[in-house]
C-alpha cells in the first residue's frame, strides 16, 4: 500500500504540473497572437489560441456540449465583434457577420477573391471529386453543370410525389404511435427519399446498413482528423470505403445493362452517352463521390429543417392555423388520395413563407466557408491569401437591423416573391420558382 504522504506529494506534483503547463500554454498563446498582430498590421481581433492546435480543442468541446458547435462562433462574436479571427485545424479562420461583407464575398464567388473551400478532412470523407471540394472554379462549374441532372423538372416532379408518399406513410404511422421523435423520423424519411431519388435503393436492410455508414461519415466530418483505430475520423473513413464499394457495384450492374432505373445515377450514366458538348464523361469516382455528397448535403439539412419547422409551428398556433386553412383549400381542389404535384406547390404561398421563415430562424447551415485566393480586405481588416473566411449567416439571420424582431417566428414578413408574372421577367432566370425550366423564344415578325 502506498503511504498517504506519498499520495499527497504525487497529487500536489500533478496539480503543479497542470498549473505550470496551463500558464505556459497561455503565455505561448498570447505570444502567438501578439506576434501575428505586430507583423500583420490591422488583422481582425480574436485569438489564434495555442501554437499548432490553435483553438481546435475549444471548437471540439463546443461540438460535444449541449450548446452545440455554433456556440464557439457566437461567444467569440460577442467578445470581438462582427469580424474576428481564430485558428482551427491548423488554419486561420475569419468569421464575418455583416450583410455588406457577406454580399461582397458571396458575389465575388465567380471572381478572383474567394472560392468555396471546406476543411481538408472533409475531402477525405466525401472524396476529392465531390462538388464540395472541386477546384479550381472552372472544374467546379463543369461538375455542377453535369450534376444538374438531379434538378430537371421531371426529376423534381417525381421527387415531390415520392416525398409526399413517404410523408403520408410516416404520418399514418404516427397516428398509431405514442411518442414520436420528430428528428429521428425526419432523418429516416429524408434518407429513404435520397436513396430512392439518387439510386433507386429501396431494400430496407440495405438502406439501414447504408444509413449507419453515412452517419459515421457525417460524424467524422466534425471530428479531429486522426486516422488511429477507434477514433471517430478513422471509423468515418472506413465507412466511406464501404459506401464507395456499394455504389461501385450498382454502377457496374448498370454499365453491364443488368439494371436500369429512372434516377440520378442513371441520368449521370446516360449523360455520358448523350453528352453533346466535348466535356469528358464523368468517371466512376466522380459519380461515387457525388452521390455520397448529395446524401450528406441533402439528408441532415432537410431533416433538421423539417424538425425545426414542426417546433416553430407548435409554438405558434396562429401560424399553424393559417397554414392548415391553406392546406385544406388545396386538398379540396384535388381528388382524394392523389399525391402532391410540383404545380401544387405554386398554389400554397403561405407554406412557402413558413419554410423560408423556418430556414431563417434555424439557420441549418450556420456559416459558409470561402478561401481567400489572394490578400484582400474585409471590413477594413487585412485578410491573407489562404485564410478561410466564414460568413456567419446565423448571426445575420438574427440581426435586428436586418430583420425586425428577429426572434419572432413570423412567416408573413416574407413578401410574395414574384408578383410580376410576366414571362420576360422570368427569362432572366433558367427556372420558375417551382423549378419549371423557362425558355423564351422570340417569334419572328411575318
Ligand atoms: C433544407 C434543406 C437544405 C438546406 C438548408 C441547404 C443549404 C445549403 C447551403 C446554404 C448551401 C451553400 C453552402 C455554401 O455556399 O457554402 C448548400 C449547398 C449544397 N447543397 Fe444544399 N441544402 C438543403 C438541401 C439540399 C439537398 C436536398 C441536396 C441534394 C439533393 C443538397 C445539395 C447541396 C449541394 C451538392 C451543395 C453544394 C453546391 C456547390 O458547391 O455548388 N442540398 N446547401
Amino acid at each position: 500500500m502506498v503511504p498517504w504522504g506519498v499520495c499527497m506529494a504525487m497529487a500536489i506534483t500533478v496539480a503543479m504540473c497542470l498549473v505550470v503547463t496551463k500558464i505556459f500554454m497561455r503565455r505561448m498563446s498570447r505570444y502567438h497572437d501578439h506576434h501575428q498582430k505586430s507583423t500583420d498590421g490591422s488583422i481582425p481581433p480574436g485569438s489564434l489560441g495555442f501554437p499548432l492546435i490553435g483553438e481546435t480543442l475549444d471548437f471540439m468541446a463546443a461540438n460535444c456540449s449541449n450548446k452545440g458547435l455554433y456556440d464557439f462562433v457566437h461567444s467569440r462574436r460577442l467578445r470581438y465583434g462582427s469580424c474576428f479571427k481564430t485558428s482551427i485545424f491548423r488554419r486561420t479562420h475569419i468569421f464575418v457577420s455583416s450583410i455588406k461583407s457577406a454580399k461582397g464575398i458571396l458575389m465575388s464567388n465567380d471572381e478572383v477573391n474567394f472560392s468555396k473551400r471546406y476543411i481538408r478532412s472533409i475531402a477525405e470523407l466525401v472524396g476529392k471529386e465531390s462538388l464540395l471540394c472541386a477546384s479550381p472554379q472552372e472544374h467546379h462549374r463543369l461538375l455542377r453543370a453535369r450534376l444538374s441532372a438531379l434538378f430537371t423538372t421531371d426529376a423534381v416532379s417525381l421527387f415531390v410525389e415520392r416525398f409526399d408518399h413517404l410523408v403520408l406513410t410516416t404520418l399514418f404511422r404516427w397516428e398509431h404511435t405514442g411518442t414520436v421523435v420528430v428528428l429521428h423520423d425526419a432523418l429516416s424519411m429524408t434518407f429513404k427519399a435520397m436513396c430512392k431519388m439518387l439510386m433507386s435503393l429501396e431494400d430496407p436492410e440495405e438502406i439501414e446498413k447504408l444509413q449507419k455508414d453515412v452517419t459515421q461519415v457525417y460524424e467524422a466530418m466534425v471530428a479531429i482528423p486522426l486516422k488511429l483505430p477507434h477514433t471517430r475520423f478513422y471509423k468515418g473513413v472506413k465507412a466511406r470505403r464501404r459506401i464507395m464499394e456499394t455504389i461501385r457495384k450498382m454502377i457496374n450492374q448498370r454499365r453491364k445493362g443488368l439494371e436500369e432505373h429512372e434516377d440520378f445515377m442513371q441520368a449521370l450514366l446516360l449523360g455520358e452517352e448523350s453528352s453533346s458538348d466535348n466535356a469528358s464523361p464523368l468517371t466512376d469516382t466522380q459519380i461515387q463521390d457525388n452521390i455520397l455528397t448529395m446524401i450528406i448535403a441533402g439528408q441532415e439539412t432537410t431533416a433538421s429543417a423539417m424538425t425545426w419547422m414542426v417546433k416553430y409551428l407548435d409554438e405558434n398556433q396562429d401560424v399553424q392555423e393559417t397554414l392548415r386553412v391553406e392546406q385544406l383549400q388545396l386538398a379540396s381542389k384535388v381528388s382524394s388520395g392523389s399525391l402532391l404535384t410540383l404545380e401544387d406547390l405554386n398554389g400554397i404561398p403561405f407554406a412557402s413563407k413558413v419554410v423560408r421563415e423556418s430556414l431563417r430562424m434555424a439557420s441549418v447551415v450556420p456559416w459558409f466557408p470561402r478561401v481567400a485566393l489572394k490578400d484582400c480586405e474585409v471590413e477594413g481588416f487585412k485578410i491573407k491569401k489562404g485564410w478561410i473566411v466564414n460568413i456567419d449567416v446565423k448571426s445575420i439571420h438574427l440581426d435586428p437591423t436586418v430583420y425586425h424582431d428577429p426572434n419572432k417566428f413570423c412567416p408573413s414578413r416574407w413578401k410574395v416573391l414574384d408578383p410580376d408574372p410576366s414571362l420576360e421577367k422570368w427569362a432572366l432566370f433558367a427556372r420558375l420558382r417551382s423549378g419549371c425550366r423557362v425558355s423564351v423564344t422570340r417569334i419572328a415578325p411575318k
